[in-house]
């Protein structure tokens, strides 16, 4: 039996890429989305687009490095009447660096949107959902979570740590009646690695075999009807990540081979 979709839902960077993907599907099947992100412009444009398209959208403006934005930002749209029934922690930002030219700002950045902004917010945002009783947390972390690469150190450890939180909330959340799901795409289609500072010699970009955001939308609909712990956008990466795991020497020696060859 699938569940009831939520009746209004925040998701994180939600004007481009997966995040914008994920609000207009949910705002098609009737979820009131709240459409957060830094550039107010682009919160407009897309609330609007929802609403031309006959959904409810509301605007959140935030930039989720700032301590101010974040502090009281679930308080504030409860009491104001969008009370969140699910959470979809997606703003990210990426950084294609090796470790020797990697920036301390560079680190603090991307812990700052990629994890200290979800762990946050999924705090505040439990509070309200464990009081009710119910809620659903979706997390979207990355294959890399599971397995960092040269030249992603800093973005692979934002998404271990968003992995390892996500595990410990399930666990605390669920004695509430409250899901959480851990999405983990590996390729996707969107602008976030034009997007990301690239200091790689050799940066990585989606190959054909990429996802398109509206299936990882797809997949978060799915999640949210089904709740799992889990999931992987395709069975290889699963597959991939699965050998990894077992011969991680195995894996080691690859990616040397692999990086002595490009240098
Ligand atoms: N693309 C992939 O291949 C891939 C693979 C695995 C996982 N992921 C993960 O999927 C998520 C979405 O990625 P995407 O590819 O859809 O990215 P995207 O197209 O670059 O979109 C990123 C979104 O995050 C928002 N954002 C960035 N910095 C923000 C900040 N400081 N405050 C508030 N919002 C902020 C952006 O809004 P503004 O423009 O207003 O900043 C935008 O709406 C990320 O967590 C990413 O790590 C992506």
């Amino acid at each position: 039996m699938p569940r009831p979709l939520p009746v209004r839902a925040l998701i994180t960077g939600a004007t481009a890429g997966i995040g914008r993907a994920t609000a207009e599907l949910l705002a098609s099947k009737g979820v009131a989305v709240g459409i957060l992100a830094e550039r107010p412009a682009e919160v407009d444009e897309t609330v609007a687009a929802i609403r031309h398209a006959g959904g409810t959208a509301v605007p959140v403006y935030a930039d989720l490095t700032r301590r101010e934005d974040l502090t009281g930002l679930i308080d504030r749209l409860e009491a104001d009447g969008f009370t969140i029934d699910a959470l979809v922690n997606n703003a990210g930002i990426g950084l294609q660096a090796d470790i020797l030219d990697t920036r301390e700002e560079d680190l603090r950045r991307l812990f700052e949107v990629n994890y200290f902004a979800a762990f946050l917010l999924s705090r505040d945002a439990l509070r309200h959902m464990a009081r009710r009783g119910h809620g659903h947390i979706v997390n979207i972390s990355s294959a890399s979570a599971r397995r960092s690469l040269p030249g992603m150190s800093v973005y692979a450890s934002t998404k271990a740590a968003m992995h390892s939180f996500s595990q410990a909330l399930r666990i605390e959340a669920g004695t509430s009646g409250v899901y959480v799901t851990e999405l983990l795409p590996m390729s996707v289609r969107t602008r976030f690695f034009d997007s990301a500072t690239n200091r790689a010699k050799k940066p990585y970009a989606p190959g054909w075999k990429a996802h398109t955001p509206e299936e990882i939308a797809a997949e978060v609909l799915r999640a949210l009807r089904y709740p799992v712990r889990e999931v992987y956008s395709s069975t290889l990466a699963r597959f991939v990540l699965g050998i990894a795991d077992l011969f991680p020497t195995i894996a080691d020696a690859i990616l040397l081979s692999r990086r002595k060859k490009q240098e």
